[in-house]
């Protein structure tokens, strides 16, 4: 096993810095700087004397004031100023404020010093309409930073202006909405990264850097002792490929006591091309570099704990490899054990996630965490239930599923809770081992997987958080940005900074 928090021979990459460096500024009015300012509007009412235009010039203008609706109107001297649809005041909360944030930034793609105000905003909390103005503003003008050419001009400042009052609330919320803005970016860069250039050991290299940066834990289980600890479904998954397989365990302490400890497991296929169950060559298939996208928002999440000063302890495994047919890659019908000594069937190589992530869920529950979470693109049976909006939810604990329930509504990063329904069960049902990876085509798959995972968590309270869907967009919207969508990073930091361990099972 090689242990270090301190390798740091791969140099950050400055693309990734140089799209999180935006200053993010609060003040009472727009700074003289800016050179673009974003004012809500509402559906009914006047709109803010700052637009210096009415209701009735803003509707010759054909502005409606639908939600995520822009007028961009060029002033004679001073800023661009940019009228922003927010909809109804009944239905105003932060997912609007950042949509229309978002829809701000994009109506002005080459201004790059961008100021945003919270004028007739105040039925939000301000510390949140702060937070997702930011998440907005920078989602919304993230490109991948391995493109050769940007679309648009990266954001050198954000100012969210409110009355002086408000600075503190503002000021920690923008701070807030930065820091989970970097994460989001973060997994998107790594889940956007083609699979040549992003393998197991490069994603554990990146850890490691983060880990010195950030004050982490980082260990990095190679080959060799995925072997000692008998991580039977990560080493089969691993055994086509000729990119060895880590897992990276990180770990996130708070500086004070802590409330809480949470596992959080990621699935980390590089690359999926299928195994012997090969996938077909069509366009779903052409972005399984993003299969790693579980494993991508757990540590950008884990990254930026630290910064939030979050009372939770939280420790990631991330299990990482591709999953390749060639001539020493698992067969179907093999047999394998995982780390906890049961058997299981390989009834199709396509079904990898679950199986590199039944060592990390035996793992975690051995350490008696007060939660396991996993994260993973894990079944296109979610995918095509949900689409591309909600991720699939799965649990054996109430109040934890809850937990993540309210996570998911605070950042607009959408979950749908579906049934482990215990009689399914016998899907996986094997003659030859203790059970089997899937059914046959045609059965409900992603409770199936979720119903396997579960086999592996003892009595822990666990979630499990089905990416398929939801890891990629198809096309931009919003703050939702073409390919990669991050989608968990921030779910996953709302979730850390709020856990309370359940009830009946707290050990703190
Ligand atoms: N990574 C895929 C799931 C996936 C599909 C993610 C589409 C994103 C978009 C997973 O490893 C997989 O291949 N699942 C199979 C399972 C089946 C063979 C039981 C699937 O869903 O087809
Ligand atoms: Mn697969
Ligand atoms: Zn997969």
């Amino acid at each position: 096993m090689s242990t270090s928090t301190s390798d740091s021979r791969h140099s950050k990459q400055p693309a990734i810095a140089r799209q999180t460096q935006a200053n993010v500024l609060t003040a009472d009015e727009p700074p003289p700087a800016a050179s673009a300012v974003g004012i809500a509007v509402p559906a009914a009412g006047e709109p803010s004397t700052s637009l210096g235009l009415n209701r009735q010039r803003l509707a010759l203008a054909g502005f409606t004031a639908e939600p995520g609706s822009t007028l961009v109107i060029p002033q004679q001297k001073g800023p661009t100023l940019v009228a922003v649809g927010v909809g109804t005041a009944d239905q105003l909360d932060s997912g609007r404020i950042r949509d229309a944030a978002a829809a701000f930034a994009r109506a002005v793609p080459s201004q790059t010093e961008l100021a945003f105000s919270l004028e007739g905003l105040d039925s939000v909390p301000t510390e949140a309409a702060a937070q997702a103005v930011v998440e907005g503003m920078l989602l919304a003008r993230y490109e991948y930073s391995g493109k050769r050419e940007r679309k648009s001009e990266p954001i050198e400042s954000i100012t969210v202006v409110a009355n002086a009052a408000a600075q503190a609330a503002v000021q920690a919320g923008a701070e807030r909405g930065r820091v989970f803005a970097k994460a989001t970016i973060m997994a998107r860069d790594l889940g956007n990264t083609p699979h040549s250039h992003l393998d197991a050991m490069k994603l554990a290299d990146r850890a490691l850097e983060l880990g010195s940066a950030q004050g982490l834990e980082v260990e990095i289980f190679d080959k060799e002792a995925l072997q000692q600890l008998r991580c039977g479904g990560l080493l089969s998954v691993n055994a086509g490929s000729t990119a060895p397989p880590c897992m990276i365990k990180i770990v996130y302490r708070p500086q004070r006591g802590s409330t809480g400890s949470m596992a959080i497991v990621g699935k980390g296929v590089m690359y999926d091309s299928g195994g012997i169950s090969l996938k077909p060559s069509d366009p779903v298939h052409a972005r399984m570099k993003n299969d790693m996208s579980g494993a991508g928002a757990v540590l950008a999440a884990i990254a930026e704990l630290g910064e939030l000063d979050c009372s939770t302890t939280v420790t990631g495994y991330l299990m990482c490899t591709d999953n390749m047919p060639s001539g020493s890659a698992m067969a179907l019908g093999d047999v394998f054990a995982t780390h906890g000594g049961k058997t299981v069937e390989v009834f199709d190589t396509d079904a990898e996630g679950r199986l590199v992530m039944c060592d990390a869920l035996e793992l975690a529950a051995e350490e008696q965490h007060d939660a396991i979470i996993d994260i993973a693109t894990l079944t296109g049976s979610c995918a095509r239930a949900l689409g591309g909006d909600i991720a699939g939810l799965f649990g054996n604990d109430a109040a934890l599923i809850g937990q993540v329930e309210a996570a998911a509504a605070a950042t607009d990063e959408l979950v749908w809770q579906l049934p482990l329904h215990r009689p399914y069960r016998e899907i996986l049902d094997s003659d030859v081992a203790d059970l089997r990876n899937c059914g046959p085509v045609g059965q409900p798959d992603a409770i199936a997987a979720a119903l396997f995972l579960s086999a592996f968590v003892g009595e822990t309270p666990w979630a499990h958080i089905d990416i398929a869907g939801t890891a990629w967009n198809e096309k931009d919207r919003l703050w939702r940005r073409v390919g990669c969508s991050g989608f968990g990073a921030r779910l996953l930091l709302e979730l850390a900074m709020g856990f309370r361990p359940s009830g009946s099972r707290a050990r703190h």
